[in-house]
C-alpha cells in the first residue's frame, strides 16, 4: 500500500467513511487532511452507526494510529465531544490520536462571521453547514488564524486572539460581536485536551513510511466542492482533491502510490448550487428514502441526481485516480428504469469538459441514456453474481473513469462490499 489516498469524486457523501474503514484494515496510520466538522463520515458496524466529523474513520480499528493533519480546521468542542462518544462506545483514542500543531482552530468568531456572510448573500446564499469552515480558512489565508500550537502557548495566545477578534469585529461592523475574553476562555477550556494530543504528524508520517508502514489519507467532501475546481462559489473552502490531501497531510504528492476515487452510483448534493442531473419525481423521493440521503452533519435532505459521467471523467482526470470504489449500488435496485448522463450539451453542441462557470453550466443539458435497473442485491458477495444490468452499469463507470473498479458496495454493512482484483 505505501500511501493510499481516498477522495470523493462528486459533491460529497459518496460513502468515503465505509471505504476508508475497509481499506484501514491494512493500514497502520489514517490521516484526515482537510476540511473540518462539516464532514460526516458514517460507518456501520454490527448495526451500530458511527458518524465521525473530525477523527479519521480509522479510529474504529483498534491498532490504527490516527492523525489530524495541518490542512484540517479543528472545532475543539466537536473534537472533545467525538472523543467522549468514542470512549463511551468502548473505542479508545488515548495514545492513538495526534493533532497537528499547525492545524487551525475554528473559533466562535468564525461561526458568527459565517452567519453574517450567509445573510449578506441573500438569495445567493451557499447554505453551508454553518460550522465556521469558510471564515476559519479565510483567517488562515489572512494570517489572522489561531493554530493548535497557539492554543498551547499561554504567553502569546491572548494577544493573537485579541487581534483576530478585533479584525473580525471591524470587518463585520454591526454583526453579533464576540469579545476576546470569551474566545480566550473557549481556547483555555480545551487546552488540557490538546496538551495530550497535539504533536507533529509530519514526523510520525515520515518515520512510519521509512519503516515500511502503510498510510491511508482520508479525504473529506467531494472534488466538485473543491475551492478551485468545483462549482464555485457553491463549494467548500479548501482543496478536496488529491492536491489538498498531500498538502494537508504534509506529504510530497509523489509519495502517494494509489488514489482511490469514491463514486456513488448516483449523485447527491446538500446545500445550494448546481446539480445538472437532478432527478424528477418519483425518482427523487424514492432514491432519497432508499438511500437515506439526509446530511450526516446537519440532517438536511440531499438532492439526488442521476450518475453524471461527464463530471466523473473530469474528477478522475485531475486527480490521477488509480481505481474507483462504487458505492450504494443497492439503492438503485428495483427502480423502474435508470438514466445515466454521458455528456453535456450546450445549445446542441457537446461540451468537452466540465464547465468552469456555473452560469455556463446552467445552460448545459445532460445527454442521457436509459438503462435498466437490477433486482435486489442482498447477499451478493462476488462480482460474478451481480445481475447483468448492474455489471453493465459498473462497466460504464469503469470506462468513464479510465481506471479499474476496485470495490463495489452493495449495502451499508461492513460485509456488504465486493472486492475486485486490484
Ligand atoms: P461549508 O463547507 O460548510 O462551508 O459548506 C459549503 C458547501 O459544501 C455547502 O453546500 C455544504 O452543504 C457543502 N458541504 C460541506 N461539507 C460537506 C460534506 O461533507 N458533504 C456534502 N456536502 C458538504
Amino acid at each position: 500500500m505505501g500511501v493510499t489516498a481516498v477522495i470523493g469524486l462528486q459533491w460529497g457523501d459518496e460513502g468515503k467513511g465505509k471505504i476508508v474503514d475497509a481499506l484501514s484494515q491494512d493500514a497502520d496510520i489514517v490521516v484526515r487532511c482537510q476540511g473540518g466538522a462539516n464532514a460526516g463520515h458514517t460507518v456501520l458496524i454490527d448495526k451500530k452507526k458511527h458518524v465521525l466529523h473530525l477523527i479519521p474513520s480509522g479510529v474504529l480499528r483498534e491498532d490504527v494510529i490516527c492523525l489530524i493533519g495541518n490542512g484540517v480546521v479543528v472545532d475543539l468542542e466537536v473534537l472533545d465531544g467525538e472523543i467522549e462518544e468514542l470512549e463511551a462506545a468502548g473505542i479508545k483514542t488515548s495514545g492513538r490520536l495526534v493533532v497537528s500543531r499547525r492545524a487551525h482552530v475554528v473559533l466562535p468568531i468564525h461561526k458568527a462571521a459565517e452567519a453574517v456572510h450567509e445573510e449578506l448573500r441573500g438569495k445567493r446564499r451557499l447554505d453551508t453547514t454553518r460550522r465556521g469552515i469558510g471564515p476559519c480558512y479565510s483567517d488562515k489565508a489572512a494570517r489572522l488564524g489561531i493554530r493548535v500550537g497557539d492554543v498551547l502557548n499561554t504567553s502569546t495566545l491572548g494577544v493573537k486572539v485579541e487581534t483576530a477578534c478585533r479584525a473580525s469585529r471591524e470587518l463585520r461592523q454591526g454583526g453579533q460581536s464576540i469579545d476576546a475574553d470569551q474566545v480566550l476562555e473557549h481556547c483555555e477550556r480545551y487546552r488540557p485536551m490538546l496538551k495530550e494530543m497535539a504533536g507533529d504528524p509530519l514526523g510520525v508520517l515520515q518515520r512510519s513510511l521509512s519503516q515500511g508502514k502503510k498510510v491511508l489519507l482520508e479525504g473529506s467532501q467531494g472534488f466538485l466542492l473543491d475551492i478551485d475546481h468545483g462549482t464555485y462559489p457553491f463549494v467548500t473552502s479548501c482543496s478536496t482533491g488529491i492536491h489538498g490531501l498531500a498538502c494537508g497531510a504534509g506529504l510530497a504528492p509523489s509519495s502517494i502510490d494509489e488514489v482511490v476515487g469514491v463514486v456513488k452510483s448516483y449523485v447527491t448534493r446538500v446545500g445550494e448550487g448546481p446539480l445538472p442531473t437532478m432527478m424528477e419525481e418519483p425518482y427523487q423521493s424514492a432514491v432519497r428514502e432508499r438511500g437515506q440521503e439526509y446530511g450526516a452533519t446537519t440532517g438536511r435532505p440531499r438532492r439526488c441526481g442521476w450518475l453524471d459521467l461527464n463530471a466523473l471523467r473530469y474528477s478522475c482526470g485531475i486527480n490521477g485516480v488509480s481505481s474507483v470504489a462504487v458505492t450504494k449500488l443497492d439503492t438503485l435496485s428495483e427502480l423502474e428504469m435508470l438514466q445515466v448522463c454521458v455528456a453535456y450539451e450546450y445549445f446542441g453542441a457537446e461540451v468537452e469538459t466540465f464547465p468552469a462557470d456555473i452560469e455556463f453550466l446552467a445552460d448545459c443539458l445532460p445527454r442521457y441514456i436509459d438503462t435498466p435497473a437490477w433486482e435486489d442485491l442482498k447477499g451478493i458477495t462476488s462480482v460474478t453474481h451481480l445481475p447483468r444490468p448492474a455489471l453493465a452499469y459498473i462497466e460504464r463507470i469503469r470506462t468513464a473513469a479510465g481506471c479499474k473498479v476496485g470495490l463495489i458496495s452493495v449495502g451499508p454493512g461492513r460485509g456488504e462490499l465486493i472486492a475486485l482484483d486490484r
